[in-house]
């Protein structure tokens, strides 16, 4: 596996391979877990070359604290890559990212200062300037985001399409404990306690999912019923919407759900860490 500390040691990496080498990137900010290694499962068989990024981006961060926060495991990430067979690592440093004077950045549109948006202003122009810019320099043909940022990835297919960029988002599965709670990063920031009281995300996400299937199709409705489960918990409830998981907007009963499958979106704070997960309403 090579290590490829900046971006001259990437393009001269990158400049090995023609253009009918399908290179496939997947995007980290490390802090790998179970759930990141579906990503590069997914990826092996469908690319000649896997590519991994591990950049902990400052400009997705609204608050210092939760950026000096984020958990570093530089040692074992590479550890885990190694074994997940990964061809290249590029570990970019933020000046390698941003030199100085840097200054352009994307905008996400309106669907980006929604649920993630509102509770972490800046967050998805951080995101997608950094995506798009490990896009131009990794020249991927497929990249890989999982379902579990369903908002981080709907922004950045539509970045795809709207910018004409050449490459193919592959979206991987949510992967969860045996519990229901959603593999994260953050996770390991949580006590014994509140990893028991995360679980509340997942159980407003199935009851809307089963009451959804029990013929409950007005979205306002939903959304109460999600509310209503941390009525008696710790966590701090930011959102609980139903969304159209075609244009990410509010859903409205009017909505043919039959073409505009529905997704339920929850997010919460607990002992400070921001948690967020998501299901699908009904079939695809
Ligand atoms: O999902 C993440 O880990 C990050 O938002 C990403 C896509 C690596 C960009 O920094």
């Amino acid at each position: 596996m090579e290590l490829l500390h900046n971006n001259a040691e990437l393009q001269a990496w990158r400049q090995q391979f023609s253009s009918d080498t399908t290179v496939g990137l997947i995007p980290t900010m490390g802090a790998l877990h179970r759930a990141h290694a579906t990503l590069f499962d997914t990826a092996r068989p469908e690319c000649d070359q896997v590519l991994a990024s591990v950049f902990i981006n400052p400009l997705q961060f609204e608050r210092t604290d939760d950026l000096k926060a984020y958990p570093r495991t530089m040692e074992q990430d590479l550890a885990m890559l190694e074994r997940l067979n990964v061809d290249a690592v590029y570990l970019p440093t933020p000046d390698d990212m941003y030199p100085a004077g840097y200054a352009t950045s994307v905008e996400p549109g309106l669907n980006g200062s929604q649920f993630e948006g509102a509770a972490r202003p800046g967050h998805f122009a951080g995101v997608l300037t950094v995506v798009l810019k490990l896009f131009q320099r990794c020249r991927p043909a497929m990249a890989y985001f999982g379902q579990k940022d369903a908002q981080q990835l709907f922004l950045v297919r539509r970045m795809v399409r709207d910018l004409d960029l050449p490459l193919t988002i592959q979206p991987c599965a949510t992967l969860r404990e045996d519990d229901g709670l959603a593999f994260s990063s953050r996770n390991a920031r949580l006590s014994a306690s509140a990893r028991q009281e995360a679980l509340v995300l997942h159980r407003a996400l199935t009851a809307a999912v089963k009451a959804f299937e029990g013929g409950e199709h007005h979205p306002r409705k939903l959304e109460a019923l999600m509310r209503s489960c941390f009525d008696s918990s710790n966590a701090d409830l930011a959102y609980a919407d139903v969304i159209d998981d075609i244009t990410f907007e509010s859903a409205s009963e009017s909505d043919p759900i039959s073409d505009h499958p529905w997704r339920a979106l929850i997010a919460a704070r607990l002992e400070g860490v921001h948690l967020l997960d998501n299901l699908l309403l009904g079939t695809p």
